[in-house]
């Protein structure tokens, strides 16, 4: 810009001397700000899709479910459902006007069912009408003619068929068997850990209005508004430029609304399209259990061979994802299990076969942790069992085999680890959660106790940040400075109440030097920001965050070459901070330099576009630099079992996690709680139970426990490491959604160490989730 023409043009301006500037106000980020709906949320006034007003005319859809896990599809008899109070139609895969399939990455997924039905709960049509009550009754009364054939139920029968979606893959390094022969000890073992539905508050909804010319508009409860385009336009046979998906908010996605969130779009738009009317779908607690995919159930074999310390010298491990009848995200969520099969630890000589079964249930999918929990929790239970076989500390067992921070510091898929801070945690952990003591205490009083026994476990969290598809790791953002200088900020991520508008809008203030009151977020929209990815991978803040702080940039290097021609000094001389700008020589307020440069002709919005660097990695093999950081945390928790029940409690935790330089110390504790939380209903409560007939009788809250309030530990003390991460990564943060999650495997292992402390043969040969049965059986003392 060139000074003397800003001059020229510049109105007089109130300055102040610059020695009168206040004494530099906090800065938005770094402080515990309440999430920016909050408020909003507690009062009911926040809006989902299902409070958006209404546009006349909307009708409502429900869906047809088949009720056969596998079979030919011969016919359906729509007749009785037409015939009920309010129906205006049934729709099925003859209606869809462009791809019978869906978009989805592997072309494997009808839109609706095509000549077979796959599993129980798969969708062959919807039914519309003019209230939900009536579409529902009516697509009850839909008669599905279905010739059944055998079904594949279980991972076992799976993996007997050779039955996968994708390909089975194998990472090695070094010589596992040559190792495992060495090795003074060896032992094997096999276990399962089950499935979890999401249970989102708010169920998946999708609301589709077909606009003038062919054009549409999508609300959808989304964490993936791009791909909902994308899959709506191709099921309409249509430009991705005629649809238009917008999120403000979800009650929670979980990962649940990654790509399951597509699907009711379409039904949606579908039946839109067919009777030229809005259609909203919203699945009933019940039929959203049915038909959407869970995170998947995997059954792992290993042989591990190790030495008198427990440092393991050979693993051969085996790893079978149940996907469900298609790929859907699987081949990503078993890649990432096999990327977490290490956790924290160097695994030198290594074997890995990970296969990827299909089976006729819902298609598995994205879910906290995106396959990463799968992985992380085999080597920890591994390291439960060597100890017990050695009879020494497994905590001792950790440590040996932790990554080093000069050697022994290259993962099994060629990353060197170059930010290790995993043995001063664990050790910082370990004083803090007094864990020998209790250790020694907790022997002591399960040797006098004939009913309950407790068990203690501290476990590491190492978990990778970034999308393994390098090509996700991309952002953009839009900031717009308004004449009266408040502030606008629209990203490609989406909020699901994980806090990401709330650090997005802290950064953007930052960046203009405005108080966070003056930054708001706008819904996720893909007429404002393009081709975004999922907000996914726990990468939110960091892809979005970026974008926003380089829009945010943008604007501010334009302000602060306005007034650097003002003040004929560099722009670099410019400061923002407290609402004001602050030159060399004059002080002003943040709206006062906004409405001059609008005089002036300055442009006040910008986009702003980051991509994740350093990464690359190679799909075939597995190796490279899949990550740009780990995250690490650890959790010391204490469980008492009652071995007359089989119940437990979790009695105490201590958490240590790693968030980096934090962005909102408020939220982070929040994410690490609430994972935490969500892990251990995971790995206790929430059991998927599917019948021999492919039913999945757990279909509701009556059936299927996810913790209350009152399973919250009594003792639940959750603290952030000091540091900041050491890669550039947005305001020195590291990401925080998904990796607490995992600190809840220590629940697991406490559980198998109070179990075998009953036992007292040191055997723990306990299932996952740890149900009261399931530790019963575990006692072997389940009768039945
Ligand atoms: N927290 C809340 N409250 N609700 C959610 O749905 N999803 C989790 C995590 N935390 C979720 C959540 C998942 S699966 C991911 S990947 C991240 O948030 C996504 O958001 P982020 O990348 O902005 O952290
Ligand atoms: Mo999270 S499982 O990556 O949506």
């Amino acid at each position: 810009m060139n000074a003397r023409d800003t001059q020229a043009d510049a109105a007089p301006v109130p300055a102040r001397d610059s020695h009168d500037a206040a004494p530099v106000p906090a800065r938005a980020a770094g402080q515990p700000h309440p999430h920016e709906s909050a408020r909003a949320q507690v009062a009911g006034a926040a809006h989902y899709v299902d409070d958006i007003p209404e546009i006349k005319g909307t009708l409502y859809a429900a869906p047809i479910l088949s009720t056969v896990a596998h079979g030919r599809l011969r016919g359906v008899d729509a007749a009785a459902a037409q015939a009920m109070p309010g129906v205006r139609g049934v729709l099925l895969s003859a209606d869809v006007p462009g791809d019978k399939m869906l978009a989805a990455f592997a072309h494997d997924e009808p839109v609706f069912a095509i000549d077979t039905v796959q599993h129980v709960g798969q969708v062959v049509g919807v039914v519309v009408a003019d209230t939900v009550m009536q579409a529902r009754r009516a697509a009850r009364r839909v008669v599905l003619d279905i010739e059944p054939l055998p079904a594949i139920l279980t991972l076992q029968d799976a993996l007997a068929a050779q039955s996968y979606v994708l390909p089975p893959v194998f990472v090695r390094r070094g010589d596992a068997q040559r190792a495992l022969a060495n090795a003074p000890h060896r032992l094997q073992g096999a276990f399962e850990v089950g499935g979890q539905e999401h249970f989102y508050l708010e169920g998946q909804i999708a609301y589709a209005l077909p606009l003038e010319q062919r054009q549409w508009w999508i609300y959808s409860s989304t964490q993936h508004p791009g791909e909902v385009q994308h899959w709506v336009a191709h099921a309409l046979g249509i430009e991705n430029n005629a649809v238009r998906v917008e999120c403000r908010r979800m009650g929670g996605g979980f990962g649940g609304k990654e790509t399951q969130a597509g699907h009711l779009a379409v039904w949606a738009a579908v039946a839109a399209h067919r009777l030229g009317r809005p259609v909203k779908l919203r699945l009933d607690r019940d039929d959203d259990f049915m038909v959407t995919g869970k995170r998947h159930p995997f059954a792992y074999e290993y042989t591990v061979g190790y030495d008198d310390t427990g440092r393991i010298q050979g693993l051969q491990l085996m790893l079978a994802a149940n996907c469900g009848f298609s790929a859907d995200l699987s081949g990503p969520v078993a890649d990432r299990a096999v990327f977490h099969s290490d956790n924290a630890y160097f695994l030198e000589d290594v074997e890995i076969a990970s296969y990827r079964c299909k089976t006729n249930t819902q298609s598995h999918t994205a879910y906290r942790g995106f396959g990463g929990p799968q992985g992380v929790i085999v080597i920890e239970a591994i390291m439960g069992d060597i100890a017990r076989a050695l009879g020494i500390d497994a905590l001792d067992v950790r440590m040996v085999n932790l990554y080093g921070t000069h050697e022994r510091n290259v993962t099994h898929y060629q990353m060197t680890v170059e930010d290790n801070i995993l043995q001063p945690l664990l050790s910082t952990l370990e004083h803090s959660a007094q864990y020998r003591r209790r250790q020694a205490a907790i022997a002591a009083w399960n040797a006098q106790t004939p009913v309950l026994k407790r068990g203690l476990a501290l476990t590491p969290v190492k978990f990778g940040i970034s999308f393994t598809a390098t090509l996700f790791n991309q952002a953009g953002a839009l900031v717009h400075v308004y004449t009266d200088g408040s502030v606008q900020a629209n990203h490609g991520g989406t909020e699901m109440g994980q806090g990401l508008n709330t650090k997005v809008a802290q950064i953007v203030a930052d960046e203009l030097g405005v108080p966070f009151a003056r930054v708001r977020v706008t819904a996720s929209d893909t007429g404002k920001v393009p081709n975004a990815s999922a907000t996914a991978a726990s990468s939110g803040t960091d892809l979005n965050g970026r974008a926003a702080q380089f829009a945010a940039r943008n604007v501010r290097d334009n302000l602060a070459g306005f007034v650097a021609g003002l003040d004929n000094c560099g722009a670099g001389a410019v400061r923002f901070e407290g609402g004001q700008v602050v030159s060399p020589t004059a002080t002003r307020h943040f709206d006062d330099v906004v409405g001059m440069a609008y005089a002036n002709r300055i442009q006040l919005w910008s986009d702003g576009f980051y991509r994740t660097p350093k990464i690359h990695y190679d799909k075939a093999t597995l190796t490279g630099r899949p990550f740009y950081y780990f995250a690490y945390g650890a959790a010391c928790t204490e469980v008492v079992i009652d071995t007359l029940t089989g119940e437990s409690r979790v009695l105490k935790v201590d958490i240590l996690h790693d968030v980096g330089r934090s962005i909102n110390p408020a939220i982070d504790v929040g994410q690490i709680e609430g994972g935490f939380i969500q892990g251990m209903g995971w790995l206790t409560t929430e059991q998927l139970v599917w019948n021999d007939k492919g039913v999945l009788p757990t279909h509701a809250p009556s059936t299927y426990k996810i913790p209350a309030t009152g399973d919250t530990p009594a003792h639940f003390k959750v603290d952030l490491w000091p540091a900041p991460n050491r890669e550039d990564n947005v305001y020195g943060s590291k990401a925080v959604g998904e990796p607490p999650f995992m600190l809840a495997i220590s629940v697991f292992e406490a559980l198998r160490n109070a179990v075998a402390a009953a036992r007292g043969d040191g055997q723990a040969p306990l299932q996952a989730p740890a149900t009261a049965e399931n530790v019963l059986r575990a006692l072997g003392t389940l009768i039945n």
